[in-house]
């Protein structure tokens, strides 16, 4: 397995171009599935978990192209990718699979819409929680689909296609949100989602959505009213920036000091986590070309986040946080509100010699001098890339083991960060 070395203690400076959102760019592929013409995304960011949807979709008949390099183009722009899912032929999406991304389970609701009849598997544990679909199930229950599980898999029917309906989300999730927003695009009848997801993936979702025919209003606020159509045809739409990998990087440069821009990064979408960053005593500038972040020699004050639903501080930017706040002047708390698992990066950032008391959902940081570099492992994305920030704050080098983790969500990582002054390699297995 590949893993990542890093010698710290050296500033960021220049500039780093922010990809298009993964959280965008796996349901915007899903949607795909709605119709049988052409959906072209652009800015689609070159990602494992990408690969591995692109797999899934081709296994359900989408075929997929990916454009060359057009004149003018810098290699690393993103992808332009056309998905066509003209005859849907097998509508089970198989454990071997979903098991291996969540975000693939939201396939159910296209095929459940276009094909009366979707058998998916049950995505299993994951490492930050439990994670169960309950939602999902009772929300397309509303639209009219009788659910089975069978043998670890959800079997949803939907004979003589799905209804519109009204139903209230117990709880903001995304996942649910985009799921039922699919399915109910394709549907006889009006639907009303409440206490929908306000992220902005949701809305950019949406819009592709309408592009593709689909009436839908509201998308970005809690409240979600769709109209159903018989069908959807092709549309052309682009990606939007990837928010936590723009934040991920603003904190690299608070912890290590420099100056940055994060070229195309939208300040609108990322307000709790700069406001955070200001509070540092980061400076923060918001420029028509992306977010400039500058920090000076000194270094950064404690402040306080509880993650929460958007616009609330994101929780996948939670263990970048964590990384900054070890090295903060002082004593912060992190709480993490949303998933109940969420925390372990702490004890690979206490191998690094941060000093975290963990209390339930509540872990208490006090600020050291120094990180010291030592070996530690990738437990999931966002907590990977917590130990890429502990390591280019501390002194000495850090190995980062298990590093496919950070491949699944974010592209070129060394490549970005060594063109800012980082001392950052990947030494492959
Ligand atoms: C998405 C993001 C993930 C992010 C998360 C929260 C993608 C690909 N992933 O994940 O990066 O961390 O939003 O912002 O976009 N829940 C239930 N039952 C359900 C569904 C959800 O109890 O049926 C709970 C979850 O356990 C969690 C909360 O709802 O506590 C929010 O999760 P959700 O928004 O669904 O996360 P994902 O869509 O999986």
């Amino acid at each position: 397995m590949d893993r990542i070395r890093i010698v710290g203690g050296h500033a960021l400076n220049g500039s780093i171009p922010i990809s298009g959102a993964k959280n965008a760019t796996l349901p915007l592929m899903i949607a795909s599935l709605l119709t049988e013409d052409d959906l072209t995304l652009e800015n689609v960011p070159d990602l494992a978990d990408v690969a591995l949807l692109k797999r899934i979709l081709a296994n359900h008949g989408v075929d997929y192209s990916v454009a060359g390099k057009r004149r003018g183009e810098s290699v690393h722009a993103g992808e332009t990718l056309t998905l066509r899912a003209k005859a849907i032929v097998d509508t089970t999406a198989p454990y071997d699979l979903v098991s291996r991304m969540r975000a693939s389970f939201w396939v159910i609701g296209p095929l459940l819409a276009r094909m009366h009849e979707a058998r998916v598997s049950l995505p299993g544990g994951c490492a930050i929680g439990t994670r169960p679909v309950d939602f999902f199930l009772t929300g397309l229950e509303a639209l009219g689909a009788e659910i089975d599980i069978d043998a670890g898999y959800v079997v949803a029917r939907a004979p003589g296609g799905l209804r519109g309906g009204a139903l209230r989300l117990p709880q903001p999730s995304v996942g649910a949100t985009h799921t039922l927003m699919m399915a109910a695009t394709l549907t006889r009848g009006d639907t009303l989602i409440e206490n929908a997801a306000r992220e902005p993936e949701v809305r950019d979702l949406a819009e592709c959505l309408v592009k593709m025919g689909a009436m839908i209003e509201g998308a970005g606020t809690s409240t979600i009213q769709i109209s159903g159509r018989d069908r959807l045809n092709g549309a052309v739409h682009e990606v939007l920036p990837d928010r936590i990998e723009a934040g991920t990087y603003a904190m690299a440069v608070a912890a290590t000091g420099g100056d940055v821009l994060l070229q195309g990064a939208r300040a609108d979408l990322l307000t709790a986590a700069l406001d955070a960053l200001a509070g540092t005593g980061v400076e923060v500038t918001s420029t028509e070309g992306g977010v400039r972040i500058r920090r000076n020699g000194s270094g950064v004050d404690p402040v306080s986040v509880s993650t929460a639903p958007f616009p609330g501080f994101p929780t996948d930017l939670q263990a970048q946080f964590m990384a900054l706040m070890t090295g903060a002047r002082g004593t912060s708390e992190i709480r993490e509100t949303i998933f109940e698992n969420r925390f372990m990066h702490v004890q690979e950032l206490a191998r690094l010699g941060a000093d975290i008391r963990l209390d339930g959902q509540v872990a208490t940081i006090r600020g050291v001098s120094r990180l010291r570099g030592a070996p530690v492992m990738a437990t999931d994305l966002r907590a990977s890339v917590s130990l890429v920030i502990g390591g280019l704050a501390a002194e000495g080098e850090t190995l980062v083991n298990r590093v496919y983790h950070l491949d699944r969500g974010f592209e070129r990582l060394e490549g970005k960060l060594s063109a800012c002054g980082a001392e950052i390699e990947r030494l492959r297995a």
